[in-house]
């Protein structure tokens, strides 16, 4: 209620105060006129009806007083009820509970009619207040009967003061249900399920169960599992799954939603995606919603569900499918990198037979500074971080991608490596083994000179950015070019 309809509610109480107060007054001054005019009316013809009528009007009075102040009373409790809901609901945002408006409304009642008691029927309140107040047997029975009420009523102030949930939560009670807390009362509070069912569930055992609320002003998380082949690449499901996720109405802007593997399961990869909801009434809308545009996204990005009769026919094929490792792609991948391009199809051939494709997930180390290694890698698809260490921190020396090639430092002179080269994002590369490279290297000299070369560029600027000085030697490209030569046993 707003301020203005409450205004409007107390110059009605005024106004009915007022009247009622004049009405009492009045009667007070007129009742010995009537009963005096009733007496001589009445006499006249029967002097026995005229105390009978007399005796009518005196019963009467009471019950019209009575009457008159009970009037008074609600509209007193209905006006304190409009003043608490109003002031309770400027205070907060969430819809006031009625409890305390009940309590108060019983309390005053209670107390009236003790008072209106006494007043009009002092010789009944006589008799009756050592009943009420003297009796133990009663006190016991009343206090019996009004157990599971007094328990309600006081589980209710308790929860009152304590304020768990509020109207509009979404809550959950183990056994009983889950549903939007529509309202809150002395006695118990009412559920909206999800199925549109009431749910009524009283203070007192609702104070003993372990409830789960999820606050309508809280940013709720919600919990989406599904599961995908493990040919399908990880790193290309996060994606997928997050930006879908992100767009559907509902999720919440405010926080990333987070994909991850929950398992590697016996069929394929099982998933879970969290992510934050704006309204957690429509939580099953949301889910479902999600599920159906996850089912889209894998259509049209060619990611599948895993089915536990389909996963061994279909691993083996997807995988081929996913990482072709096939020698012709191998070949072309090699024909573009111009350090090769002297070699003969033949010897391109042959390189590609000493290869294999690898696949790292983003922020996978490929190689690590400091390890032996004895190949080399031209990267596929993706990108990579060639990184070294510097006070602790790790420093970016150079990003490479798809054609580039590293670690041919290790491949060609045996030292340990340079620096460490991490998959940028998810990141395919062809790792080139150093077996076949002998009678290559033989055969064509200028592939020696090519690599000295770049290995010669590739020490400057890692010196640069080591804030080292190389020897001379290293630095003119002699050094290189001898100890390849040197590290392969080539003649001459
Ligand atoms: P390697 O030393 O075998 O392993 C680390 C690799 O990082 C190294 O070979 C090079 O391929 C690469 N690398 C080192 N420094 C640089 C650089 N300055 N620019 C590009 N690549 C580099």
């Amino acid at each position: 209620m707003n301020i203005s309809g409450l205004r409007k509610k107390f110059l009605i109480f005024i106004i009915l105060a007022v009247t009622i107060t004049l009405a009492l007054v009045s009667l007070k001054f007129v009742e010995p006129t009537v009963r005096q005019y009733l007496l001589n009316i009445f006499s006249s013809s029967d002097e026995h009806l005229g105390i009978t009528a007399v005796n009518l009007f005196d019963n009467l009075i009471p019950i019209l007083k009575i009457l008159l102040w009970m009037i008074l009373i609600v509209a007193f409790v209905r006006l304190l009820n409009a003043v608490i809901s109003t002031t309770l609901l400027s205070s907060s945002q969430y819809e006031v509970s009625n409890l305390l408006q009940n309590v108060i409304s019983i309390v005053i009642f209670i107390v009236a009619f003790f008072i209106l008691l006494q007043t009009q029927y002092s010789t009944a309140y006589e008799k009756l207040a050592p009943v009420f107040t003297g009796s133990t047997i009663i006190a016991v029975v009343i206090g019996l009967a009004l157990q599971d009420t007094l328990g309600n009523l006081f589980a209710g102030l308790a929860m009152q003061a304590d304020q768990p949930f509020q109207v509009g939560d979404v809550i959950s009670i183990p056994n009983k249900g889950i549903g939007v807390v529509e309202n809150i009362s002395w006695r118990g509070v009412k559920i909206r399920t999800f199925q549109n069912k009431l749910i009524i569930i009283s203070n007192s055992v609702l104070g003993k169960e372990a409830i789960e609320v999820a606050p309508r002003e809280n940013l709720n998380a919600r919990t989406v599992f599904f599961n995908t082949l493990y040919a399908n690449s990880p790193s290309q499901t996060i994606q997928v799954v997050r930006e879908v996720v992100r767009q559907v109405e509902n999720v919440s802007h405010k926080i990333r939603p987070v994909v991850r593997v929950r398992n590697l399961g016996d069929n394929g990869i099982d998933w879970e995606v969290k992510y934050w909801i704006e309204d957690y009434t429509k939580h099953n809308d949301t889910d479902a919603l999600i599920r159906q545009r996850i089912w889209y996204a894998f259509q049209r990005e060619k990611i599948e569900f895993a089915y536990p009769t389909r996963t061994i026919h279909v691993e083996t094929k997807k995988q081929d499918e996913v990482f072709v490792e096939t020698d012709n792609e191998s070949v072309e991948l090699l024909s573009n990198v111009d350090v090769f391009a002297p070699l003969s199809d033949k010897e391109t051939r042959k390189l590609a037979e000493a290869s294999r494709f690898r696949v790292f997930a983003p922020g996978e180390p490929i190689v690590r500074r400091g390890q032996p290694g004895n190949s080399m890698f031209v990267i596929y698809r993706g990108s990579v971080n060639v990184q070294i260490k510097e006070d602790g921190r790790t420093k970016i020396i150079r990003n490479l991608r798809e054609g580039d090639f590293f670690g041919e430092m290790g491949l060609f002179t045996g030292e340990p490596r340079t620096a460490t080269v991490e998959a940028e994002a998810e990141t395919e590369v062809l790792e080139i083994n150093n077996f076949c490279l002998k009678p290559i290297i033989e055969d064509n000299p200028e592939l020696v000179e090519s690599f000295s070369r770049i290995i010669e560029e590739r020490r400057k600027s890692l010196a640069e950015q080591e804030n080292e000085s190389k020897s001379e030697q290293d630095m003119n490209g002699g050094g290189v070019f001898d100890s390849i030569r040197k590290f392969f046993g080539l003649k001459g």
